[in-house]
């Protein structure tokens, strides 16, 4: 298949390109850097220096003789979403392109700002599109779990059947959010709806947990096409945080009580869950909803997991409750339905000490490059924005 994926040059936009190309299919990347000039502006970088779009198309393409195509702009401009989508004409659209961090949003009047007007003008362009230029290509955009917060019932995959006042209507899941961020993918749900039932589009909506991990089947042979490794407080997921925390011998920063419990997966997962999606379309005029995780863990969890296989690799690896800087509940009900993927064909990979010790060697290995004074600078979600 053709496919596009926007935000190309991120975490999982870099690993599911090389993927995808590896299982055959035809694809092209799109990015504008955000990511990498946001992290600038905050002084904050990943573990190991991550070449630029163009070098890893170009190592990529040396090591295994795939080429993807990249285009460098701005998904919000809508000229350039002309321009891409008459030159590459895709089957399939992964939605990656948004400012995917919680604590950014949360940081200031500007980042906020940025969050929102940047996360729809890019799903409403893509939607836009799609309409124009072919309504029949299956849109496969990632959302979050957060998306959903955390209630005190069961979390279904996306949809609700509601019985009131003896009549019935499956609804939206209800959604509550906890940060600026999971507010916007909310919002490009809600945009996604609209236009499924106005226009009849096809469309996925992937309600992912936190991913950790760094390595896939693609990018062993070279250090070169690993993707962002990012531990700071801005743009670091929290197992991956917690790892190179107790690499750095500084205490692994649970927020609270550390009760807050959330549904993770693998990298190597979310290649797959992509894939699949992407290998089985939802139909015209359907909005499929997935939530993309394997395992669910509380905060303590994480890091007890963490500290057992790090110490038994010498690292001295202490815990610490840290003031949480969040506004979440520490300690609630979670038990959110995962079985969709599952059912197109999903094989998880669990997070055993093994994987865990494969992920300590390498923050191990890079020890050097880790910049304790990035790790934790208490972004409060109850501040006035300024
Ligand atoms: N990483 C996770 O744990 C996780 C969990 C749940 C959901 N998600 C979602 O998955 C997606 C990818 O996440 P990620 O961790 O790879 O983030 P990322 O920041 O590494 O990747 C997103 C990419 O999109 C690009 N981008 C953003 N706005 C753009 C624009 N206007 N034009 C062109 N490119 C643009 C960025 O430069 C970046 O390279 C996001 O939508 C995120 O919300 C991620």
């Amino acid at each position: 298949m053709k496919i596009l994926i926007l935000g190309g040059d991120g975490y999982l936009g870099w690993p599911t390109a090389m993927h995808l190309t590896a299982q055959g299919h035809n694809v092209a990347v799109v990015d504008n850097y955000l990511r990498r000039s946001l992290c600038r502006e905050e002084n904050v970088e990943p573990l190991v220096d991550v070449p630029n779009l163009h070098q890893r198309t170009a190592s990529w393409e040396s090591t295994s003789g795939y080429h993807i195509p990249a285009f460098i702009g701005d998904l919000t401009k809508w000229e350039f979403v002309d321009e891409v989508f008459r030159e590459f004409s895709p089957e399939a659209i992964i939605h990656y392109a948004e400012q995917p961090a919680a604590p950014y949003s949360m940081l200031n009047r500007s980042a906020a700002t940025l969050t929102l007007c940047n996360n729809l003008e890019v799903t409403a362009n893509v939607i836009f599109a799609v309409q124009q230029f072919n309504p029949d290509v299956h849109i496969v955009k990632l959302g979050t779990m957060g998306e959903y917060g955390t209630p005190d019932i069961d979390i279904e995959e996306g949809w609700l059947e509601v019985d009131h006042k003896g009549r019935h209507q499956k609804f939206l899941y209800p959604r509550q959010a906890g940060s600026l961020y999971h507010t916007t993918k909310i919002m490009d749900t809600d945009l996604l709806w609209f236009y499924v039932r106005t226009w009849g589009l096809r469309v996925t909506d992937l309600m992912q947990g936190p991913v950790y991990g760094i390595f896939t089947e693609e990018n062993r042979i070279d250090e070169n096409l690993y993707p962002f490794l990012n531990y700071d407080e801005l743009f670091g997921t929290v197992l991956n945080r917690f790892v190179i925390q107790a690499v750095a011998d500084y205490p692994m920063t649970v927020y609270g009580k550390g009760g807050q419990t959330r549904g993770y997966l693998n990298l190597m997962d979310t290649l797959n869950c992509v894939r699949l999606s992407v290998e089985n379309p939802a139909a015209k005029g359907e909005l499929r909803i997935l939530n993309q995780f394997t395992e669910t863990f509380s905060v303590n969890q994480l890091a007890q997991k963490v500290q057992r296989v790090a110490r038994s690799m010498g690292f001295k690896a202490d815990i610490s409750a840290v003031e949480n800087p969040r506004k979440e509940a520490e300690e609630h009900y979670y038990n959110p339905a995962h079985t969709g993927l599952l059912d197109l064909g999903l094989k998880p990979q669990f997070l055993t000490d093994k994987v865990l010790a494969e992920m300590i060697e390498f923050a191990a290995k890079h020890k050097k490059a880790i910049r304790p004074e990035q790790i934790y600078r208490k972004v409060r979600w109850d501040h006035n924005l300024t």
